[in-house]
């Protein structure tokens, strides 16, 4: 039985261990996807007296950075102890072709995402954002005012969206004409696949000023002949009038529940009667596995937002006079709540 009990406990320590050096393991990846160590391996075995050349950095150091990242399968470290190579697990953080896990190695390895979760504690204790306790800026200021921000941003929001956006365009009954709406339409993807799938339908992006630019580049490559235009504004200011369709996806959960209701209702009043609003999100439920359990925390600890379940978004959309005629599921956690005016 002490046996059993001591056997057990040294199972929960190194099980702890484990869990304390989890943020050492991230930081490591984080390295070496931000120093190109998987591109660089990608063109074939190198050294790590040559990685460290090609890479600027101190070759010791390097070397005990590979060695720790080949005990969990990043990088294989070859028999003379010298040399690194390529693994399926770093293959998917190379930054091309581009992959989800490479484009967030990017977006967490930057200093400021690191020092807002750093802040957790402060997120925690009040429920807000540790972004700009954290970095002296709001997540959205550093975003638009500084490019190495804005690209990372961009990257890991353009790869979430593209996977989900031909979805969303298969699972909803988009009108065969008419004109719809994407109110924070991030890089411009959901109304390309709406558009690619819709041949007839019509399209606008409203964004920030500083995204604008890429969603007209996103939307000039799509090959949608020209049936779009993009609006440089604000959703708190004014949103276009008379479309046939509006959509807001994954902008909602940045913010709390105030501030959703103000937005929702700043569309609502651009809505003529019948015309549907669809709200994407991610509506979690008490069964939310880790990951989106995690991706959640991270709502709150970049812009002080969450995901929410879909009885809250039910609720938001009501205070701001809107009626829920549908809940459609998309695929994973993400619905589609049709609304229209009340
Ligand atoms: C998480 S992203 C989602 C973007 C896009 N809908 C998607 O699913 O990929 C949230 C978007 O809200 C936009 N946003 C934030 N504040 C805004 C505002 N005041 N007016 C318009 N867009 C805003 C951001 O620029 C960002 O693109």
């Amino acid at each position: 039985m002490t046996e059993h009990v001591k056997t057990l406990d040294q199972g929960v320590n190194r099980q702890m261990v484990e869990l304390l050096q989890g943020a050492w393991r991230a930081r490591a990846v984080h390295v070496a996807a931000e120093l190109g160590i998987p591109d660089l391996l990608a063109e074939g075995d190198r050294t790590v007296a040559d990685l460290a050349e090609r890479t600027g950095t101190h070759a010791p150091t390097l070397g005990r950075l590979l060695r720790v990242l080949s005990t969990f399968g990043v990088f294989l470290r070859l028999p003379d102890g010298e040399t690194y190579a390529q693994t399926p697990l770093s293959a998917v953080l190379m930054a091309e072709p581009g992959s989800p896990e490479s484009t967030d190695a990017r977006f967490m390895a930057a200093n400021w995402h690191w020092a807002a979760w750093g802040d957790l504690l402060h997120t925690v204790r009040t429920g807000e954002s540790s972004f700009e306790k954290a970095n002296g800026i709001s997540f959205w200021e550093l975003t638009k005012s500084d490019p190495d921000a804005k690209r990372r941003f961009n990257a890991a929001m353009s790869t979430v969206s593209e996977a989900e956006s031909a979805g969303i365009a298969r699972a909803y009954d988009f009108p065969d004409a008419g004109h719809v709406v994407d109110v924070a339409g991030g890089l411009g993807s959901l109304l390309a696949a709406i558009l690619t799938e819709h041949r007839t339908v019509r399209g606008t992006v409203l964004e920030r000023p500083e995204i604008v630019p890429l969603a007209e580049e996103l939307l000039a490559k799509a090959g949608v002949d020209g049936r779009y235009e993009t609006v440089a504004g604000d959703f708190f200011e004014e949103i276009p009038a008379g479309a046939d369709l509006y959509t807001i996806k994954r902008a909602l959960h940045d913010w709390d529940d105030d501030t959703i209701v103000r937005i929702l209702a700043r569309i609502r009043t651009s809505m003529r009667p019948g015309v549907p609003l669809l709200i994407m999100e991610s509506m979690v439920d008490g069964n939310s596995d880790q990951e989106a359990l995690f991706r959640g925390l991270l709502l709150t600890v970049l812009v002080g937002g969450q995901d929410r379940p879909e009885s809250d978004y039910r609720r938001l959309a009501e205070r701001a006079g809107l009626r829920v005629r549908r809940s459609i599921p998309v695929g994973g956690d993400l619905r589609i709540l049709e609304t229209v005016r009340a």
